[in-house]
């Protein structure tokens, strides 16, 4: 390698968020996300709605980012896209935005797993932030995908365990839903339980063997449970919404940590990264910075921006595999499962 910078342009559009980032090297020079709204009142991401939004969004949020940049097209060295997994509509936007770029400016394409992608965002430059040395563990926690994942090298991940049934944002977002909360509603839960007690409610948790997950059984306990109060009294979530959402979220972070704390024992392995969107919730981070000072774990926690979809991880993937001249060509195509294994 020359000491010439790399500059990546990074695209972003597996599901609901729009975004772009121009990276120099390791570091992040900008980073636009575009969230859909469209969504809020449906209670969940509609494919046709995210695919047109992702159109409207996509030239004004890449011009952004190459302006917040401060540098001009001629100047990247490659074009980083999501390939995948996602939804396959939202996913066409960004592959095709991305591929005739590379091609009108002459410059590699690099296809990117979004999967790998948070768990990569951990690598990106940042003074504020410590890099994990391989081999560590990551639990991948996103509305999509709750996987605990072995990471070896950047390229070469191996899963240990992960959901049987829904992802961990599908049972807060379900949850929430089920309690009249718009959508997203992970974050709406976390803000809600700041002011409610953990213990208020018990809901089960589900026997699930090794480092598998499901969080199915969870949300169908809730369901029942806020039909039966809402029968005896119609105004019960609205009393006490606080005590609800923090005993939802008490219940999903001791399930997510109990199966961490098996994972450590079982690979001996105590480097223990947080990555996705449920990663940015603060119960979650509480408890990995409490297992650090008394289990002696070293922790990895995401800058908030880095969490949920966002195209400056997309942009770590693409600089290392520029790094290791792995490029794609046109012909590549976006598909909607992609496993983390996969590069
Ligand atoms: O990684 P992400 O942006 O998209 C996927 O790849 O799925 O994750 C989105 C998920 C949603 O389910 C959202 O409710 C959840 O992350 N989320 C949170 C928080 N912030 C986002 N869940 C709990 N607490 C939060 N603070
Ligand atoms: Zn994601």
């Amino acid at each position: 390698m020359t000491d010439k910078p790399v500059y990546i342009l990074a695209i972003e559009s597996s599901c609901d968020d729009t975004s772009a980032a121009v990276l120099k090297n390791a570091k992040v020079l900008s980073n636009v996300v575009a969230n859909q709204k469209v969504h809020a009142e449906y209670g969940g991401v509609v494919p046709e709605l995210a695919s047109r939004a992702h159109q409207q969004h996509i030239v004004p949020v890449v011009h952004q980012a190459l302006k917040q940049a401060n540098i001009g097209k001629n100047e990247l060295s490659a074009i980083a896209f999501t390939r995948g997994p996602g939804l396959l509509g939202s996913l066409l936007v960004g592959t095709s935005f991305a591929k005739s770029m590379a091609q009108a400016l002459q410059i590699p394409l690099i296809a990117v797993n979004h999967m790998q992608a948070h768990v990569l965002a951990h690598f990106i430059e940042d003074t504020s932030q410590q890099m994990p040395d391989f081999p560590f563990l990551c639990l991948t926690i996103s509305g999509g995908h709750t996987q605990i994942v072995k990471v070896k090298d950047y390229f070469d991940m191996e899963i240990l365990g992960q959901t049987l049934d829904d992802a961990v944002g599908e049972a807060y977002d379900k949850s929430a839903k089920i309690m009249g909360l718009s959508y997203p509603g992970g974050p709406l839960i976390d803000k809600l339980a700041q002011e409610g007690d953990p213990k208020a409610f018990q809901f089960p948790k589900p026997k699930v063997k090794g480092l598998d997950f499901s969080f199915s059984g969870l949300k169908t306990a809730i369901l029942y449970f806020i039909n039966d109060q809402k029968e005896k009294d119609p105004d019960f979530v609205e009393k006490n919404k606080a005590n609800i959402a923090a005993s939802i979220q008490h219940t999903i972070v001791s399930i997510l940590m109990e199966k961490l704390v098996l994972a450590v024992k079982q690979t001996g392995i105590n480097l223990v990264a947080i990555a996705g969107g449920v990663s940015a919730n603060s119960e979650m981070r509480k408890s990995l910075q409490k297992a650090q000072k008394q289990k002696n774990w070293h922790t990895f926690i995401p800058k908030f921006e880095y969490t949920t979809d966002n195209a400056a991880m997309i942009g770590i993937v693409g600089y290392h595999k520029y790094l290791k001249a792995k490029f794609d060509s046109k012909d590549t195509i976006a598909t909607a499962r992609l496993h983390v294994e996969e590069t």
